[in-house]
């Protein structure tokens, strides 16, 4: 959390939020950041200023040089099994439980979200900790890793493993996109948090959401080609300013409206 005074919140956007019947969350990269996750675009820090994705995050990629991707995947997954919820996941997870019909679709792939105990949760672009063949798709959750050219197989037909995690050039996985776009569509708030909104299909969903009439609320401490079209953006760190909605929309000792 930060050392500063707690982030204000405008009424108005504290009002929307605690009478909204349906909120949807988009989240990216800039959740985790707070957690040690590093970011892909962020200019020192993001995974892309040191890595390129051509070269790892690919269909081709992972052709070329397959046993390269695997231990970048690899290296990724340690690192996130490492990371803890920080507040900012927390927060959402408090959300969902106030909020009739609340999701969150998220683009990350460490599994932060559902750690921090968010349950209607959309992950966009697969989970790290998961292993699929690269032939069937099929989930495999025990697999030798013998021989270091290589990476390991699939215990069953042989061939090569990989994350479960979407590559540019594939497609998202069956149904997520569908989801999260009908709720965009009906939501009556949008909170985008964390994204620089550059990687589509995730980011024509706050467009539709706009062209539907929700309320978009941007959280991100810089400015990104979302920001014009927010009702309100939020400029500063996950970690402070959703506990500080949370805080400001429903006071610790308001009662929840899903609570019996
Ligand atoms: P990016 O790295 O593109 O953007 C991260 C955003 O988080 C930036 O706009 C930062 O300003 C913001 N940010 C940084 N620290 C933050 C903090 N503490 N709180 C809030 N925001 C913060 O990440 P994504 O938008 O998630 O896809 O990238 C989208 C996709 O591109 C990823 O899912 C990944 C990547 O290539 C695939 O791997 C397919």
């Amino acid at each position: 959390m930060s050392d500063t005074a707690p982030f204000p919140v405008a009424p108005a956007l504290a009002d929307a939020l605690r009478s909204a019947d349906r909120v949807v969350a988009l989240t990216g990269a800039g959740v985790s950041a707070e957690s040690g996750v590093p970011t892909f675009r962020d200019a020192q820090s993001g995974l892309w200023a040191k890595f390129d994705p051509l070269e790892l995050a690919t269909p081709g990629a992972f052709e070329r040089q397959p046993r390269l991707v695997w231990d970048w995947y690899g290296w990724r997954r340690e690192l996130v099994a490492r990371s803890r919820p920080n507040a900012a996941h927390v927060a959402l997870a408090k959300i969902e439980r106030r909020v009739p019909d609340f999701l969150l679709v998220t683009q990350n792939v460490d599994g932060l979200h559902a750690a921090a105990g968010s349950r209607n949760l959309v992950e966009l672009h697969g989970n790290i900790a998961r292993v699929r063949c690269s032939r069937e798709g099929t989930p495999v959750s025990a697999w030798q890793d013998s021989d270091p050219q290589w990476p390991p197989r699939c215990p069953g037909c042989g061939a090569f493993l990989r994350p479960d995690v979407v590559w540019f050039e594939e497609a998202l996985p069956a149904g997520a996109l569908a989801r999260a776009d009908h709720a965009v569509a009906n939501a009556d708030v949008l909170l985008v948090i964390g994204t620089s909104a550059e990687v589509y299909p995730a980011a024509a969903l706050p467009l539709r959401a706009r062209d539907a009439g929700a309320l978009i609320v941007e959280i991100n401490p810089a400015s990104t080609p979302l920001t014009a079209i927010a009702d309100h953006a939020l400029h500063g760190r996950a970690g402070d300013i959703v506990p500080a909605l949370v805080a400001a929309t429903w006071p610790a000792d308001g009662p929840s409206r899903t609570d019996s």
